[in-house]
């Protein structure tokens, strides 16, 4: 995607796990001056994103963003903010209302002021009647909040797109793996926080069980999928483009707590499921992306062990 030269890119939720490393790649991009940063939270001075343009902004308040837009001549949105599955779970109300009321102002300002929206969808759509593998089409039948809010994301991205031409595109991430900055709040986040608890204190209590096994994905792959989609050209994408499928690797809690274990002999991981497990239960263990594949060329490039090679590595 080329960003026109009076055009600046604006991130919600832009202090957040994924927002921490898309920021910097599209500051690599377009330049640091291209790229607005804007979060409900006040950025911390050491943050990785601290030393270019930054707002505080809730999504909620649609008369800011729009104050934003127009100040910085935005063309491009990536709407990150969010509240995420489990976090969601404890506060289902601010769940809905901050993942939807937020979209809908997005969407909103983009047909208003004819922006490209990337909003990302998740694999939390679907639920327990999903096949393991699944596919684009599969019923979405989510348990959680956050995954009844995502499938009505997928569906409002649709609406916009169709009835009012706006570009908008979103991918189905897996549970992401990343070590710049924090999980925030999901239930697959025991696969990052595992690295953290394997390198200070050599032993970790896994909140699912050891058969446990999620599509996941490194962060590199993630911000790579995100960037290569929003380059494609629209006229490859079909009605998928809402929310494709994207497949990284699958493991289960059990290999992965091993594969690390390889690298650090002193390592324990304890299996004490809780409420997250029920979550975990409900989603696929692996996705079919050969909509992605086809259409934008998708492929991931990490496997299991340069995963937890690149993990340790950067958090040692
Ligand atoms: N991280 C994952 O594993 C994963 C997986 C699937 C989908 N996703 C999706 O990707 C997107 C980003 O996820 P993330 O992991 O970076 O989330 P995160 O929780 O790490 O970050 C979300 C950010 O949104 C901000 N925020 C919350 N409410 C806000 C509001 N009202 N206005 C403005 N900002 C607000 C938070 O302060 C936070 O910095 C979300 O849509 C999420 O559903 C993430």
């Amino acid at each position: 995607m080329t960003v026109q030269a009076d055009s600046c890119i604006l991130v919600t939720g832009a202090l957040g796990q994924i927002g921490t490393e898309l920021v910097n790649a599209l500051r690599q991009r377009h330049g640091s001056d291209s790229i607005i940063a804007t979060d409900l939270r006040e950025i911390d001075g050491h943050s990785v994103i601290a030393s270019g343009k930054f707002a505080i902004a809730d999504v909620l308040d649609k008369k800011e963003l729009e104050n934003l837009i127009i100040k910085h001549s935005v063309g491009t949105i990536y709407h990150l903010a969010a509240i995420l599955s489990a976090t969601g779970e404890k506060n289902p109300e601010l769940c809905e209302r901050v993942n939807l009321g937020g979209l809908a102002n997005v969407l909103e300002l983009a047909r208003e002021h004819n922006l490209r929206v990337f909003s990302p969808s998740s694999i939390a759509v679907f639920g327990p009647d999903c096949p393991p593998f699944a596919p684009q089409d599969a019923p979405l039948n989510p348990t959680t909040m956050y995954g009844m809010t995502k499938v009505a994301g997928e569906v409002m991205a649709k609406y916009y797109s169709e009835i009012h031409s706006v570009d908008i595109r979103g991918l189905r991430y897996p549970g992401l793996i990343s070590w710049k900055a924090p999980p925030g709040g999901g239930t697959t986040d025991y696969a990052v926080e595992i690295f953290h608890h394997a390198i200070n204190s050599s032993s970790y209590n896994c909140f699912v069980r050891p058969d446990t096994k999620l599509p996941m994905m490194y962060m590199d792959d993630a911000i790579r999928a995100t960037l290569e989609l929003m380059d494609a050209p629209i006229d490859s994408l079909s009605s998928a483009r809402a929310g494709y499928n994207i497949a990284g690797l699958s493991f289960t809690a059990e290999e992965l707590s091993e594969e690390i274990a390889m690298r650090i002999p002193n390592f324990i991981c304890n299996f004490e499921p809780d409420i997250r497990q029920k979550y975990a239960d409900s989603w696929p263990e692996s996705i079919d992306d050969s909509f992605a594949q086809k259409e934008w060329n998708w492929s991931p490039k990490y496997n299991l062990q340069q995963l937890v090679e690149e993990m340790l590595k950067n958090l040692s």
